[in-house]
Parts: structure tokens; C-alpha cells; sequence
């Protein structure tokens, strides 16, 4: 799927924008704070109905409105999709969504074609917490799965149920009950997680190896490190193993008040030749292997869509090398739309692609070319 059309009405600095995308790459460039961001933000939104960095709806809206909307064609190789969406932010949220002029709900239209975002602070998939790769793997499973969508949520909601009852429960012994019933609960929801991570990181980790391989010629490997302990990809098996590390930790979690276990205390870890990149990987390398790991991302939307990802690439470009930045283009010659913004015209001689200059809340193609 990609983008052939978008319309966006108050949305950030936008008053009203009606723009052309053609197949392939484009590179919006411009300097700081014309809209670049905007741009892809709202290409985002058409897939997902959320923001990659917008805490709040409302914050969608230009300032001083209370509504936007969003308006997209969409082209495949034999079909053409429209989609509208009108959202007003305040005093709560109201959308109206349509595809093909119908009315459709929230669910059809995540259903429909999924983008995949990289910004620079992808970066920190790598270098930062645990909790930022949980997250990673979370949103993945989230956009594939909608059953692991609202698996989740729940799993967090009885973690911290449980973590008020194991504080309870250390002074009061009337809490042992209630704590027990949180206990089965954590494993059942928590086992489910797990076993959706597994499955997701076995994909994932192929497709990064290979496009890591691709990108900057080395080997690496993505694993799951579960605080459970050590599991395979099998649900009554998982089951028992976080029974029995629950167990043992029980007492401690007691002392402490916090569940010590399970799918919101794991890790994924990236590492070459079992040397993780967060500790040992150049800052060169740490880039190619975030952006392997989010072309992998892409490529697993696209086993589960069945349709290509639009790969919206935001300020990244100027921070690869020029030999990454042309495989970053070839991945157009795989059938990929990729959005790129960037604030200086790379110095590359690679593939094509077609060129707009963002400037006073406006878009303006440059004309398609190629540099130099
Ligand atoms: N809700 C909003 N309404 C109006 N302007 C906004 C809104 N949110 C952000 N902006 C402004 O939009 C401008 C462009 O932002 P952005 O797309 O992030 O720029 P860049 O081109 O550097 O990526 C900024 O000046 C920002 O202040
Ligand atoms: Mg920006």
C-alpha cells in the first residue's frame, strides 16, 4: 500500500494542505520547524489513529481548534482505497472514520495498512532501558494482534492490582485470597504475552539478522530474556515455569511489595557475537542495527497485513552514511514507499527519488530528480 494522496485540514501547523506523493522515495526537506514532523505524524495517523509522539489528541489539532481531519488515497498494485477521518479533540474524543466513503469503525481502519515510523530517538531501542524494548516489541504485537492489544493493558492492570496486594498482604493475612486470585491471573495473562513475544522475536530476529547483514555486513542476534527464566515458544510450558519462578520469588516480592517477575520486567537483547550492542556496539553500528531492527519491523507488518508498510523515515537520513542511505532507497526497488524528511539535501548518487520543500506550513514538489 502507499500513499497517493493526502489532505489534512487543521492538523499541527497545517490549515489546510492538499498534496500529490508519487510511488517510491520522497524527501521532504526544509528547515527546522516548517512541518516536516507534521507531515509524516499525520501519514501515521491515517494507519493507526495515533500519534508517534503526541502525548494528547488535542495536541493533533492546530492551536486554537478543537477538530482536524485527515484525508488519504491509497494505492496498491490493483486496488485504490480512500480514507477520511475526522476527529474532534475537546471536551473528549470523537472520531469519524470512513474507507471508500463508508462509515467503518476504529478496528477496520487499523486493519487496513500498517506505517512504520523511525525517528532518531529509535536509537534508544538500543542504548536506553529495558522498558523502551519492551515497548518496541509491545507496539509490534499490538498493531499485528488486536487480541495481544487488549491482552496487555490487562496484564498491566493486574500487575499493579497485585503489587498493592502483595503490600497489603505482608501485614494482613485477609489479602492471602485475594492475592492468590492475582497470582493466577498474572501467570494466564502474563503466559499469553509470552508466548506472543516469542513467537513475534523468532520472526523478528531473522529478519533483522538478514537485513543487518544487508546494511552494514556483519552478524547479530535478537533474543528474549525473560525474567520467567529460560522458555520455548510453548504455552503450558511457559505457564509452568512462571508458577514455579513466582513461587520462589514470592517471598521477596512480599518484602517488597512489587511482582519481580514476568513479561514487564523481560528484555530483549541485541548483541554480536554475544557481546550486546547497548554496551559494546560502536555508535556506527547501533545506528545499522535500529534500523535493521525497524526494517525487520516492517518486514513483519508485512507478513501479518499481507500488504507492504509505508516506512516514514523522520530526520534519520542525514545521520547515515551514503552507502546506508542508498540501501535505505533500494528498499523502493522491494516495492516500499518510503517518506523521507530531512533538512539537508543528501550528497548521494543511489536511486532516485522525487523531491518537495517544506516551507510556511506548505508543501511544494522541487520537482522529481535525482542529486547530482
Ligand atoms: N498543534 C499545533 N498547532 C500549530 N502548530 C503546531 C502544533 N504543534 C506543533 N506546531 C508547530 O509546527 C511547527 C513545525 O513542527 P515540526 O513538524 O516538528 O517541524 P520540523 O519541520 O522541524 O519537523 C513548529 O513550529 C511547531 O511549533
Ligand atoms: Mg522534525
Amino acid at each position: 500500500m502507499r500513499f497517493a494522496f493526502m489532505l489534512l485540514r487543521d492538523f499541527r501547523n497545517y490549515p489546510y494542505l492538499e498534496i500529490e506523493i508519487p510511488p517510491g522515495a520522497s524527501l521532504f526537506m526544509g528547515l527546522n520547524a516548517q512541518g516536516k514532523t507534521n507531515l509524516l505524524e499525520a501519514c501515521y495517523y491515517v494507519s493507526c489513529l495515533s500519534s508517534p509522539r503526541a502525548e494528547r489528541e488535542s495536541d493533533l489539532a492546530s492551536w486554537g481548534k478543537n477538530s482536524f481531519s485527515l484525508a488519504a488515497r491509497l494505492e496498491d498494485s490493483d486496488s485504490v482505497t480512500t480514507v477520511k477521518i475526522d476527529t474532534v479533540t475537546t471536551p473528549s474524543v470523537r472520531r469519524k472514520i470512513q474507507i471508500n466513503d463508508r462509515h467503518v469503525t476504529r478496528q477496520d481502519l487499523l486493519a487496513l495498512f500498517p506505517c512504520v515510523y523511525f525517528s532518531p530517538d529509535d536509537l534508544y531501542i538500543i542504548k536506553g532501558s529495558s522498558g523502551l524494548r519492551r515497548k518496541f516489541l509491545d507496539s509490534i504485537l499490538s498493531r499485528q494482534d488486536p487480541v495481544y492489544a487488549r491482552l496487555l493493558p490487562r496484564y498491566n492492570d493486574t500487575v499493579s492490582r497485585r503489587n498493592m496486594a502483595l503490600k497489603k498482604a505482608s501485614f494482613d493475612d485477609s489479602w492471602a485470597k485475594t492475592l492468590e486470585t492475582l497470582d493466577e491471573l498474572v501467570i494466564s495473562l502474563g503466559s499469553r504475552l509470552l508466548y506472543k513475544r516469542l513467537g513475534l522475536v523468532e520472526v523478528l530476529s531473522a529478519f533483522t539478522r538478514s537485513t543487518y547483514k544487508f546494511i552494514a555486513g556483519g552478524d547479530c542476534s535478537v533474543t528474549y530474556t525473560s525474567t520467567v527464566g529460560e522458555i520455548l515458544p510453548d504455552l503450558a510450558g511457559i505457564k509452568s515455569r512462571f508458577q514455579g519462578k513466582l513461587q520462589e520469588v514470592k517471598a521477596e516480592e512480599l518484602t517488597r511489595g512489587v511482582t519481580l517477575t514476568g513479561p514487564h520486567r523481560d528484555d530483549l537483547l541485541v548483541s554480536y557475537d554475544s557481546k550486546s550492542f547497548r554496551y559494546f556496539g560502536s555508535q556506527g553500528q547501533q545506528r545499522s542495527v535500529v534500523l535493521a531492527l525497524k526494517m525487520a519491523e516492517a518486514r513483519c507488518l508485512e507478513q501479518s497485513f499481507k500488504t507492504r508498510p509505508v516506512i516514514l523515515l523522520d530526520d534519520v537520513f542525514s545521520e547515515l552514511d551514503p552507502e546506508k542511505r542508498s540501501k535505505v532507497l533500494s528498499l523502493c526497488d522491494f516495492g516500499y514507499q518510503v517518506l523521507i524528511t530531512s533538512t539537508e539535501l543528501p550528497k548521494h548518487t543511489g536511486p532516485k527519488f522525487s523531491l518537495f520543500r517544506v516551507e510556511n506550513n506548505s508543501v511544494y514538489p522541487w520537482g522529481a530528480g535525482k542529486s547530482e
